[in-house]
């Protein structure tokens, strides 16, 4: 790849500088078309989980203590069983034991602050408060150093099976759970690690596509079946069944060079997807990407 070469991303011809050099949002914005839009009290919670996590983040004090009320724990209530039933039917092996392990339950918001005790103990991953999504460069920084990025708000009540934005019940039910797999560390803070050393934007972006078709919505296969293993399609009710059995979606193998080169639409429900054979698999494509990158990780 020539670091000349107009970069697209979204659709959108994008300045590789702004892979390497993010911007960073000191407030909360909520996107045009937000349900929470309007909600005065939706909004005051928001600013408030906004300051505290930011905060938490930006000193280093890990994830704090939530105190979530009724409607935060009526939401998750409401999504998570129906998530639940998806997983036990759907999702890969690795996700399930781990989501076991963890003892996520239907009926209480976990702590994010106990889950990162645990992952410490076990992967020697930790979770870090995140006050919003945090531009990509940010986020693999985190990650490179072991830190899993993890918001602590839900959803607006509105909508519970829908969120524009990563919410707790994306991280929470999504992401977090894998972070038990010793491989599945591995291979994230290895992304980590790249994204973070590398300056070439076509780089930060490639790394970017191959955790979205991996960590973020890849499947996988498990003996004659395919199984769910991205964070995006494991914590949405409608992904789950869209992703394995829609006609509309595209499904192939996982080759690496094709992956980096396929673009995508975050906004809307995913139709080109991947299927890796095996987590061993994506580390050993991983760590040859690195190396032909020529990057020099720790
Ligand atoms: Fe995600």
């Amino acid at each position: 790849m020539k670091a000349a070469e107009t970069l697209i991303e979204y659709g959108n011809p994008i300045d590789p500088a702004a892979m390497v050099t993010p911007p960073d949002a000191t407030k909360l914005e909520l996107e045009p078309g937000h349900p929470g839009l309007g909600d005065q009290g939706y909004i005051r919670r928001r600013q408030e989980l906004f300051a505290l996590c930011r905060k938490h983040r930006l000193e280093g004090l890990g994830p704090p203590i939530i105190q979530y009320n009724a409607e935060e724990t009526r939401i998750w209530r409401e999504v998570s069983p129906k998530l639940d039933e998806l997983h036990i039917k759907h999702a890969s092996q690795l996700y399930l034991q781990a989501k076991r392990e963890l003892a996520i339950t239907r009926d209480e918001i976990p702590q994010l602050r106990h889950l990162s005790d645990r992952l410490r103990r076990e992967t020697d991953m930790h979770l870090v408060p995140a006050e919003g999504a945090l531009p990509y460069r940010t986020f693999y920084e985190y990650i490179g150093d072991r830190g899993f990025p993890v918001t602590q708000f839900i959803r607006h009540g509105s909508h519970p099976e829908f969120t524009p934005e990563p919410d707790m019940i994306h991280d929470c039910l999504g992401h977090v759970p894998p972070l038990m797999n010793r491989d599945y560390a591995e291979l994230l803070t290895l992304i980590g690690k790249a994204v973070a050393t590398t300056t070439h934007g076509e780089q930060v972006l490639a790394l970017k596509r191959f955790s979205w078709f991996s960590i973020e919505f890849g499947l996988i296969a498990e003996g004659d079946a395919i199984k769910v293993f991205g964070a995006g399609i494991l914590s949405s009710t409608g992904e789950i069944p869209y992703s394995l059995q829609s006609a509309e979606v595209k499904r192939e193998p996982f080759v690496t060079d094709v992956v980096i080169a396929t673009d995508y639409d975050p906004s809307r429900m995913q139709d080109h997807l991947f299927i890796a054979p095996s987590l061993p698999f994506l580390r050993r494509e991983l760590e040859a990407l690195v190396r032909r990158f020529g990057i020099a990780v720790a």
